[in-house]
């Protein structure tokens, strides 16, 4: 186990890179065994999901090899190989594997996906999807074997029951090389279904109206990736450094962003009293003053992304004044980090799966455990602003998912140091 330890209350300035989407490249490596050809992927974040995905093409016999920020993953050579247990546990994104490996060999057999303490993440869309195309999917031992029929899989009209990015990701995956056409309603829209889209289509995919809720995709019989393909940047790492900005930057500049991908996110921040200037592709957050509270629903994509609500709450302790509500009603339990924030000190509850949070003078440091990703985001933030010693045991689950995050806290003036969790429980409990 890993853990990070902050000393905080520094001021923090200066500039920070966003990497390439998480979300994006845990789909894109995967899709990646579409293609004939080797694929390059450019932009591709430090994270250990990356790690673990490469063990797992490793498994079928299709190298990669990551260079700084490229990805060459080659799946010349690649075996229909189950993906039964191990690393496939490790990660949510391994449940990719099923679209790609039915679209590249009409089977696939791969154990029943891991990822995030954040509630219920059912599959059940991705399912539909996959027997509309005509596969025949069966649960056995832990594992999903999906086979499609003996003629192959047939393009379907799927309406999906509410807009889920895997569940999109998984039927464009499974549908490119299905004969005819598949329309796929109430599509998911998020900025990395368009990523996904790009890059099938650049490899003679035929993917149209990504980005909006009706999906038609032609089936074509191969894929082969030509050109490298540069991945989008992360709006939620980025969002997690407006955040962080916001709460204790003294002038804090963000590099490479999309800002319409962060709209309605920026939108809240401004909403309390923040002031951003936005350049081409970065973005100037000022130090900020007297912030006014705000409530927050997350909703699907152009909405709140459930993904930021955590980064932001820290936020929200810094307010003068009033009671904030945060409703996640994408996953209404992902409120594991609120007790951990109330270790130190702030003034904050969960009532019926609503957060209400009150302004919060002074945080202190504290041992803190981040359960999931973004509730690791939301104490490293909370650790940066608090007085004294702050350590997040579980910081693997940050480094899950934050690019080179200690080299970037760094450089902006951070005293962090991530480090393996001492062995004996009495050192690790020491502030
Ligand atoms: N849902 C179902 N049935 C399904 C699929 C989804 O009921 O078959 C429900 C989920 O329970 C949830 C909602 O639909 O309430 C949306 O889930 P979605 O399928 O969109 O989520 P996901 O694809 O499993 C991805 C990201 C998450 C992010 C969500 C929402 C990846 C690997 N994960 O998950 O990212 O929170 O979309 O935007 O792309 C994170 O990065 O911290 C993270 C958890």
């Amino acid at each position: 186990m890993k853990q990070m330890i902050i000393h905080g209350g520094k001021p923090l300035q200066g500039d920070v890179w966003i990497g390439g989407a998480k979300n994006s490249t845990v789909a894109l490596i995967p899709a990646s065994i579409l293609s004939r050809t080797p694929v390059t992927l450019e932009g591709v974040p430090r994270i250990a999901d990356v790690d673990n995905l490469m063990d797992l093409l490793n498994e079928m016999d299709v190298e990669s090899d990551f260079h700084e920020t490229t990805l060459r993953i080659n799946p010349e050579h690649i075996k229909m190989s189950p993906l039964p247990t191990g690393k496939i546990k490790s990660l949510r994104a391994s449940y990719y594997f099923m679209g790609a490996l039915l679209g590249r060999f009409g089977k696939a057999i791969v154990g029943f996906p891991g990822g995030d303490d954040i509630g219920p993440r059912p599959i059940d869309q991705h399912i539909k999807g996959f027997e509309a195309l005509g596969a025949c999917v069966k649960n056995k031992n832990d594992q999903i074997i999906i086979t499609a029929p003996e003629d192959g899989l047939h393009g379907a009209t799927i309406h999906l029951k509410m807009p889920s990015v895997g569940a999109t990701m998984n039927i464009i995956m499974a549908s490119v090389t299905a004969k005819g056409q598949t329309i796929i309603d109430d599509a998911a829209k998020e900025p990395e279904i368009i990523d996904l889209a790009t890059f099938l289509n650049n490899m003679g995919a035929t993917i149209r109206g990504a980005g909006t809720d009706s999906i038609r995709i032609e089936g074509v019989k191969e894929l082969r990736a030509q050109a490298p393909h540069t991945i989008i940047p992360d709006r939620i790492e980025a969002g997690t450094y407006i955040s962080l900005a916001a709460c204790i930057g003294n002038g804090i500049r963000i590099h490479n962003i999309i800002e319409e991908h962060l709209d309605s996110y920026l939108a809240k921040v401004e909403e309390m009293g923040v002031v951003i200037d936005a350049d081409e592709d970065s973005l100037y957050v000022y130090p900020a003053g007297a912030l006014k509270m705000i409530q927050i629903k997350t909703a699907a994509y152009p909405g709140f992304a459930t993904d930021l609500q955590q980064p932001i709450t820290p936020l929200l302790l810094t307010a003068k004044k009033g009671e904030g509500v945060i409703i996640d009603q994408i996953y209404p339990k992902r409120t594991g980090h609120i007790a951990q924030l109330r270790k130190m000190g702030a003034n904050i509850k969960v009532e019926d799966n609503i957060i209400l949070v009150h302004p919060t003078k002074q945080l202190h440091g504290a041992v803190v455990s981040a359960g999931e990703i973004r509730a690791g985001a939301c104490l490293m933030i909370a650790g940066l602003m608090a007085k004294g010693k702050t350590v997040i045991n579980n910081a693997d689950n940050i480094l899950r998912g934050y690019d080179r995050v200690q080299e970037k806290l760094r450089q902006l003036g951070a005293d962090v140091k991530i480090q393996d969790a001492p062995d004996n429980k009495d050192e690790e409990e020491k502030v």
